[in-house]
Order: structure tokens, then C-alpha cells, then sequence
């Protein structure tokens, strides 16, 4: 171990501490970091003075400038609300048939509808609005009620089914498992098949179309295309909401299915529901 060198004349003192020979100077502390010390605590002062600061049990200092984070997003989205009231104004006034010919007001209500279709509406509907069993595809152009933009606006409004509103489209397929035997519930569902060529029993089928005249017809049509007036599904098309398959069909006739959608006119202001209604008819199957 080397020796500690002497101490010189007009060295600082030490502050006493050595470690393994070498000796601490006592120097003061540089004056641009002391300074710089002072002025980050004149600084948190101040700040916590102005700004939201101190944790109390239920929030915090509020700070004398009053603003903060929350706030400001507030600010934000009445700025937001105030920019949009013209163009919400002109979706109410516009009749529906005509928004798409301005194509600004048109754009304005495909951004503002795909908006609120994603908040609402994309939980049953599928984010791409593709659907799944028992919740319609809205992309395709098999309406169940109707693809008109207002028979889309009525049906947005009012729901279906729901008991939340009086206007509610309405409609009740009976389960035919009460009503009909056994074996012509075999039947009328390998007529059904046979409508889209997926019968596996051709006599079953024909024997059906009897009891699909008798039980089915007025609601699905003679030719079982359907009625949009009963919100009845077109059964010759191959899009199913509940499925094709023989185990579907059955279950569908015999305890029938009941789908509810529920209504958004107290939910949504009549801008958002107009604006939902026209992002729903340029999917692709608006009529
Ligand atoms: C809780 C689930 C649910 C939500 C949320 C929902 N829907 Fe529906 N919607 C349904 C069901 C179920 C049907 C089919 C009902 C039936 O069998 O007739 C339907 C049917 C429709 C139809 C009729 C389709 C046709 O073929 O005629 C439209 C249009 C529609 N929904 C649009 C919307 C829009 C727009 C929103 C959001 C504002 C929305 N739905 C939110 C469940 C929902
Ligand atoms: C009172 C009218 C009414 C009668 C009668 C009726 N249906 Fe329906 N049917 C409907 C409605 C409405 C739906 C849609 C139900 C829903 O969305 O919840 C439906 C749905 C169906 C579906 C499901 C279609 C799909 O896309 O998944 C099948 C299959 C079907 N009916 C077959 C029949 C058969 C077979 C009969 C006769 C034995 C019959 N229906 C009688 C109104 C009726």
C-alpha cells in the first residue's frame, strides 16, 4: 500500500474521511449547482402553488391557476362539439335521401356514423359490421327489415323487440315444436334445405312444402323469400342468421328464435342516429 501523500500548504482541508489512504478535501459546493439547487425548489413551490399538487384523501390541491389535465380534455371535446353543431345541424335538417348528395355533409356522416358504430353498435354487429349467428351482417344486402336509409334510420331508432320502446319493430316466429308432430318438423325443415339445394331427404321434402304452406307462408312467402314487413328472413338465400345447417333449422322451428336489438333514440342524439343510419347504408347493401 502506498503511502499518503503529505498534505501540501494551500490544500482545502479534509473533511476527515478516508478510504484506503485517500483523503476527502472539504470544498464547498460549486455556486452554479448551488444556485441551480435553489431555483428547482423556488420552482416546485411555485408549481404546486399554481398546478393541482398536493394528494388530499378524496383529490388533490386544485392550484390557483384551476387547470388541469381533465380539464383541459373537457375543453377539448366542447371545442370539438362546437365544430361539429353546423354539421350536426345540417345531418337533422337534411333530408336522408339527400345527404349523399352533398358530398362533403356525406363524409361528414360516414365518419361521424363509423364512430358511433364502433361505440355501440360493433359489440353485436362485429367491428366490420360482418355479423355473427343471431346478429346480422349488415354489409351484405339481405335486409331482414329493409335496406332503405329509412328503413335503416327506423329500425336504428326504434330496435327491435325491445321493450324499451313502443315504436320497436315487432314480430314473433312461433316454436312450432308446440304446434306441429314430430315427423313434419322433419319435414318442413328438409323443405327448407331444399330451398338452398341442401335437402339430404328428398321425399321429406316434399312432403314439407304442405306443411310450409300451411304454417310458414304467411310470414316467409309461397316461395319463402321472405317479408321485411315481419322482419321474416329470405330462406332461399343462403344467408343464414342462425345457420343452415339441419341442427340449426330444427332448433330454429321448433322454439323459433327471438332476436332483440335494442333502441337508440334515447341513447343517441337524432344527428348520431342519421349519421349511424348513412355509415350503415354505404357499407355496401343500402337500397
Ligand atoms: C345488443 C345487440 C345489438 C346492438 C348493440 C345493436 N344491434 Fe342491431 N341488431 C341486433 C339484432 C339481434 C338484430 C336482428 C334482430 C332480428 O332478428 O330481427 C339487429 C338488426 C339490425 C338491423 C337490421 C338489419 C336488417 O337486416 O334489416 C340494423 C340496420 C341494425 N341492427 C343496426 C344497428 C346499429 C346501427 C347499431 C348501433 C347503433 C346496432 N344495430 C346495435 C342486435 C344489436
Ligand atoms: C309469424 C311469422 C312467422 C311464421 C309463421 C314463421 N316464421 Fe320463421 N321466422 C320469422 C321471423 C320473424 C324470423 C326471424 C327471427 C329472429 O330474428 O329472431 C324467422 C326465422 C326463421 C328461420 C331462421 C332463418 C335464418 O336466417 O337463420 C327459419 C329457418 C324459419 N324462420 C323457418 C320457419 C318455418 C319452417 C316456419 C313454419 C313451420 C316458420 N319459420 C314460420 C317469422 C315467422
Amino acid at each position: 500500500m502506498s503511502k499518503t501523500p503529505e498534505k501540501q500548504p494551500g490544500d482545502p482541508n479534509t473533511t476527515g474521511h478516508t478510504w484506503d489512504g485517500i483523503e476527502e478535501f472539504d470544498n464547498p459546493m460549486p455556486r452554479w449547482w448551488l444556485w441551480t439547487f435553489y431555483a428547482t425548489i423556488f420552482w416546485a413551490v411555485i408549481y404546486t402553488i399554481m398546478y393541482p399538487a398536493w394528494p388530499l384523501v378524496q383529490s388533490a390541491t386544485a392550484g390557483v391557476t384551476g387547470w388541469s389535465s381533465r380539464g383541459e380534455a373537457q375543453q377539448e371535446l366542447v371545442a370539438f362539439q362546437e365544430a361539429n353543431a353546423p354539421w350536426n345541424a345540417r345531418l337533422v335538417e337534411t333530408p336522408l335521401e339527400d345527404i349523399s348528395k352533398d358530398p362533403e355533409l356525406q363524409q361528414y356522416a360516414v365518419n361521424a356514423g363509423g364512430a358511433v358504430f364502433r361505440t355501440w353498435c360493433a359489440q353485436c354487429h362485429g367491428s366490420g359490421a360482418q355479423g355473427a349467428p343471431g346478429f346480422p351482417n349488415l354489409l351484405d344486402d339481405a335486409w331482414l327489415w329493409g335496406g332503405s336509409l329509412e328503413d335503416i334510420e327506423t329500425t336504428v331508432a326504434y330496435g327491435i323487440r325491445n321493450e324499451e320502446s313502443d315504436d320497436a319493430r315487432y314480430s314473433e316466429m312461433p316454436a312450432f315444436g308446440e304446434i306441429l308432430e314430430r315427423d313434419e318438423i322433419t319435414q318442413v325443415v328438409q323443405y327448407v334445405m331444399s330451398l338452398t339445394n341442401a335437402q339430404t331427404d328428398d321425399a321429406a321434402a316434399q312432403a314439407g312444402k304442405v306443411v310450409f304452406e300451411d304454417n310458414c307462408a304467411a310470414c316467409h312467402g309461397e316461395d319463402g323469400t321472405g317479408d321485411v314487413f315481419q322482419g321474416a328472413p329470405n330462406l332461399t338465400d343462403a344467408i343464414w342468421l342462425y345457420g343452415g345447417s339441419q341442427e340449426a333449422v330444427t332448433q330454429t322451428v321448433l322454439n323459433s328464435r327471438f332476436g332483440v336489438m335494442p333502441a337508440w333514440e334515447n341513447r343517441l342524439s337524432d344527428a348520431q342516429i342519421r349519421a349511424v343510419t348513412a355509415y350503415v347504408h354505404q357499407l355496401g347493401g343500402g337500397q
